[in-house]
């Protein structure tokens, strides 16, 4: 039967097939999170649309074309968060946060939601998992975070990823770049593509992104922001550099790096992995000094990244072993349920993952299932009392129900 119902266009179910893996990359940065001092934080997945307008600018794609807004029963519009930093700006602001130790270390993963035209790797909600180190604008802690994502992809083993490096200088210092950056694009604005001819005002960066063949010779002698930081810059990203290295975190500096949002300063990076085609990066932050102050903050130096969960598994693409069970309880007949619904409570809640029969199998049909599930005991009733089957070694004794836990878990007999 055809379903009548398909989740929505760009969005997608995740199955309990897919749990492991899953769960797995959320437990090892969970690990990393911990280990250096980055504490979890949740915000909501809406919040007022003048967040993400003045906090991710409103020449960006994302706020110009990709963002979810509603209004509410009280007229208020709000947004489904498109990414995480503006909110986590506002929880900076709104708690207080500034009167903390600084940096403050935070670390999050959720649901996020960008009106793009779904293809592999890109949908219309996906999950990310960052990080934001606010209140420092030490390069030690451009560091800190990067080393975090890089440990990550490192644990999780993602083949061939690679990190880029790049500065994006001061505000002010990019002001009078970008004007120049215009100036070569509309000088040669015949050879562009027409959607990066038609955003030379709003947005002269994104041509750095283009892969039409035309604006790419364009770009080829567009000057570069890398070779104009002033001093103060420029001394930043070069410590930066050195403190990678300290790290052993290898990088390759790429002076056409840009990214999708306005507020980054200084320092910028992203990590790629050839395995994913177009949406090849994986995850990608930066500094953005200037934020919480736009947010109505006090001036706030800060520096964190995001990376797309989705992104890492295709990366990945391996199948990770489920669980297996460390007991399945069959029964022969009615008269055995009790005990076996009485004993299944008792064992996991002794910490046991135990499975009983749901279905009204046959005893064939039991064993079939204990070992589908991959369950490495059997314990059947029956008449006689009960038998306890090791289904790797099939070997079988009987037993009193009362023995099996420390048969199975010697150690907490
Ligand atoms: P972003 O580069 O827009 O940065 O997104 C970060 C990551 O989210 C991307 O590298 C990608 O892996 C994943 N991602 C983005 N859009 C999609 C999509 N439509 N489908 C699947 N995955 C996607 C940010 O969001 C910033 N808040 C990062 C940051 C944190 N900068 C400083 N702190």
């Amino acid at each position: 039967m055809a379903a009548e119902f398909k989740a929505p266009r760009g969005t997608f179910d995740v199955l309990p097939d897919q749990m492991p893996a899953r769960r797995r990359l959320l437990e090892t940065a969970a690990r990393i999170f911990a280990r250096a001092g980055y504490r979890g934080i949740i915000t909501p997945d809406f919040e007022d649309t003048a967040l993400f307008e003045r906090g991710v600018g409103s020449s960006t794609d994302i706020v110009r074309k990709e963002m979810f807004t509603f209004e509410d029963k009280g007229e208020r519009s709000l947004t489904l968060r498109p990414e995480g930093t503006a909110p986590i700006c506002r929880a900076y602001v709104e708690h207080g946060m500034q009167k903390l130790p600084q940096p403050v270390k935070l670390s999050y993963s959720g649901p996020f939601f960008r009106h793009e035209r779904p293809q592999a790797g890109r949908y219309r909600q996906f999950h990310q998992i960052g990080a934001e180190a606010i209140g420092s604008d030490s390069p030690l802690a451009d560091v800190d975070v990067i080393s975090l994502l890089g440990d990550l992809i490192e644990e999780l083993g993602v083949p061939g990823a690679e990190l880029r490096l790049g500065s994006l200088g001061s505000i002010e210092a990019r002001k009078m770049y970008l004007e120049e950056l215009k100036s070569h694009l509309r000088a040669r604005s015949g050879e562009l593509s027409d959607e990066v001819a038609e955003r030379i005002e709003i947005n002269p960066l994104r041509a750095f992104d283009s892969d039409h063949q035309g604006t790419k010779a364009v770009i080829a002698d567009a000057p570069l922001l890398l070779d104009q930081l002033d001093e103060a810059d420029a001394e930043h990203f070069a410590e930066v550099q050195q403190l990678l290295g300290a790290a052993s975190i290898e990088f390759t500096i790429d002076s056409t790096l840009v990214r999708g949002l306005d507020y980054y300063t200084r320092t910028i990076f992203s990590f790629v992995c050839d395995r994913l085609g177009a949406q090849s990066e994986i995850g990608g932050g930066g500094r953005y000094d200037g934020l919480i102050g736009q947010l109505g903050g006090p001036d706030t130096p800060a520096v964190g990244w995001a990376a797309g969960i989705e992104r890492i598994l295709l990366a990945l693409d391996e199948p990770v072993e489920p669980a297996g069970r460390d007991l399945f309880i069959a029964v022969a007949g009615e008269s055995e349920r009790r005990r076996a619904v009485a004993l299944a409570t008792e064992l996991r809640r002794s910490g046991l993952s135990v499975e009983i029969d749901l279905a009204g199998r046959s005893m064939k049909g039991q064993l079939r299932q204990a070992d589908r599930i991959g369950a490495s005991h059997t314990l059947v009733f029956d008449d006689g009392g009960a038998v306890l089957r090791d289904m790797d070694r099939r070997e079988q004794r009987r037993v009193e129900p009362s023995e099996v836990l420390g048969l199975l878990r010697p150690e907490s007999a």
